[in-house]
C-alpha cells in the first residue's frame, strides 16, 4: 500500500463530554463493536509497523480494546496537537509516512485512506478533505487556487469562512521526518486555548512544504461523533454496509433498511430475512433459513431448512436445529430444540433440551424458575406436549410420550405413556338452564 514505512497515530483521549455519557467517547459501539475497533480494522489493511492508539488516563476499558496495538497517555485534554505530541515518543527515529486518524471517525474506508497516502508521496503531509452539505462544527480547509493555506477551526472562523463547504476530516498523513518539530511548534492561541493538529499546515507552510488536500466525496464515511444524534448517523450508515455485505453472501433482505445487524452476525446463503429483524450478538444462521417478520435474536444458533416467527424471541443459548418451525409469539432461552420439532404457538421454553419430531403446542411452557434457581427440562423424541401445559423443570418426558393438555406435570413422564395431571370433568346436566331461570328478570341495568 504506502511506499514507505507506515506509522498510524489514532487520537482517542478525548472524553467526549457533548456525548453526556460515562464511557469514552471511542468505546461507544457501533453494531455492538466499539467504534475505536472499527477504525483499527481498517488501519490494520493497511499493514502498518505500528498502530498508537492515544489514550486518556484512567481509560483501561479502551486500552483493553485496542490490544495488541501500543497505547500512550496524554496526561492533560489539551487539544489534538497535545494528543499527537504524546505519541512522539513512539515513533522517534522513524522516518516513514504517519497517518494519524481520529478516534472519533470510525468508517473512513481503506481506499480513502490509501488515497490520502498517495496524495502526500514525498512530500510533507496531506490531509483528507469532504464537501459537507452542513459543515457546522467542522474545521474548514481554506484554499487559494486549489492551495490548501490553512485550516479554520469553526469556533474560530470568520463569517465569510463558516460559508466554506470544504472541511477537515481530521486524518492527516505526515512527514514522520518532519513530524515531532512542527508538532512542537503548535501554540494554543486560538479560541479553544487547545493545541490545535489542524495548525500543522500553516506551520508547513513556513518550512516550505505544502499540504496536499485528498477529497473524499462520502460525507458519510468521514463524519465525526461528538454527539448522540452523530452516534445514531454513524449506526445507520454502518448498517447499510453490513445488509449490503449479508446480500452480496447471497442472503435475501425483503426490506434491508428494517433489519438491524450486530458486527458478527452470520447468515448463510439461500436464506430470507422478512422486515423488522433485530440480531443481537452472537448470532449463527445457517444455509435456507427463513425468518420471518419482526423477531428478535441473541446468542443463538438456526440450522438449515429452520423457519422462525414472525415475532419469535430466541434468547441466548437457543439452538434451533435442523427444520425446525418456531412460530409466532414464542420465546426461547438456553434450550435446544431437536431436529424437526415445532413450536408453532404462544409457548416459552427455557433450559430445556428437547429432541427431534416433538410437538410444543400452543400455550406450552416449561416451568424452570422457582423463585430462586433455574431448573432442566427434558423431552425426549416424538413427544406431544398439549395445549397449556406446564412442565414444572427439573421434569423428564420420555421418547414418545403424550402430555394432555392443560396439564401440570411435576412428575416424570416414561416413554411412550400418556401424563394427564387436571382435575376430572364433572357435568350437572341441566345446571345452566335451571340457573338461567334463577336468575331470570333480576338483570341489574347499569
Ligand atoms: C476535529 C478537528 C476539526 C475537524 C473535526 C473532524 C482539531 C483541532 N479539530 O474537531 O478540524 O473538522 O475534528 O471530525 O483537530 N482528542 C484527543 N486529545 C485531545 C482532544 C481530542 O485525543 O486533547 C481526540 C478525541 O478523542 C477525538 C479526536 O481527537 O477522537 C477529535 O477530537 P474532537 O474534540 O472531537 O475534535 P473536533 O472538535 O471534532
Ligand atoms: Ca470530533
Amino acid at each position: 500500500m504506502s511506499q514507505k514505512p507506515l506509522n498510524i497515530v489514532i487520537l482517542a483521549a478525548g472524553k467526549g463530554t457533548r456525548m453526556k455519557s460515562e464511557s469514552p467517547k471511542v468505546m461507544h459501539a457501533l453494531a455492538g463493536l466499539p467504534m475505536i475497533n472499527w477504525l483499527l480494522k481498517t488501519a490494520e489493511q493497511l499493514s502498518p509497523e505500528k498502530i498508537i492508539v492515544v489514550t486518556g488516563p484512567d481509560m483501561p476499558d479502551l486500552e483493553a480494546a485496542v490490544k495488541p496495538h501500543a497505547t500512550v497517555i496524554q496526561p492533560e485534554r489539551n487539544g489534538t496537537g497535545g494528543a499527537v505530541k504524546a505519541a512522539l515518543s513512539e515513533l522517534q527515529g522513524f522516518d516513514g509516512d504517519v497517518l494519524i486518524l481520529l478516534g472519533d471517525t470510525p468508517l473512513v474506508k481503506l481506499e480513502t485512506l490509501v488515497s490520502l497516502i498517495q496524495a502526500k508521496g514525498n512530500g510533507g503531509l496531506s490531509v483528507l478533505g469532504c464537501v459537507m452539505d452542513n459543515p457546522h462544527g467542522y474545521g474548514r480547509l481554506i484554499a487559494e487556487k486549489n492551495v490548501l493555506q490553512k485550516i479554520v477551526e469553526d469556533k474560530d472562523a470568520s463569517a465569510k469562512e463558516k460559508e466554506v463547504t470544504l472541511v477537515n476530516t481530521g486524518a492527516f498523513c505526515v512527514d514522520g521526518a518532519r513530524l515531532a518539530g512542527w508538532v512542537e511548534a503548535i501554540g494554543s492561541n486560538n479560541a479553544q486555548g487547545e493545541y490545535y493538529l489542524t495548525d500543522l499546515p500553516e506551520i508547513a507552510a513556513k518550512d516550505k512544504a505544502q499540504t496536499f488536500t485528498s477529497l473524499t466525496t462520502d460525507e458519510d464515511e468521514v463524519r465525526g461523533c461528538n454527539k448522540q444524534a452523530d452516534l445514531a448517523a454513524l449506526e445507520k450508515t454502518l448498517q447499510q454496509r453490513l445488509r449490503i455485505t449479508v446480500m452480496e453472501s447471497g442472503v435475501r433482505l425483503q426490506d434491508p433498511t428494517t433489519v438491524y445487524f450486530h458486527h458478527d452476525t452470520k447468515i448463510g446463503q439461500g436464506t430470507t430475512i422478512e422486515p423488522n429483524v433485530f440480531f443481537g450478538p452472537g448470532v449463527e444462521i445457517a444455509d435456507h433459513v427463513t425468518i420471518k417478520a419482526f423477531c428478535h435474536f441473541e446468542a443463538t444458533k438456526i440450522d438449515s431448512g429452520a423457519t422462525v416467527g414472525p415475532f419469535a424471541r430466541l434468547r441466548p443459548g437457543t439452538h434451533i436445529e435442523q427444520d425446525v418451525r418456531i412460530g409466532n409469539f414464542v420465546e426461547i432461552k438456553k434450550s435446544r430444540i431437536g431436529k424437526g420439532s415445532k413450536v408453532n404457538h404462544l409457548a416459552y421454553v427455557g433450559d430445556t433440551d428437547m429432541g427431534e419430531d416433538t410437538n410444543f403446542s400452543a400455550g406450552a411452557i416449561t416451568v424452570n424458575y422457582d423463585g430462586f434457581q433455574k431448573h432442566q427440562t427434558t423431552i425426549g423424541k416424538g413427544v406431544m406436549i398439549g395445549s397449556n401445559v406446564n412442565l414444572v423443570a427439573p421434569v423428564q418426558i420420555d421418547d414418545g410420550a403424550f402430555v394432555a393438555a392443560g396439564s401440570t406435570i411435576t412428575e416424570d413422564v416414561p416413554a411412550d405413556s400418556l401424563s394427564v395431571e387436571r382435575t376430572k370433568a364433572e357435568i350437572r346436566t341441566g345446571w345452566a338452564a335451571a340457573y338461567r331461570k334463577l336468575k331470570s328478570g333480576k338483570k341489574k341495568t347499569a
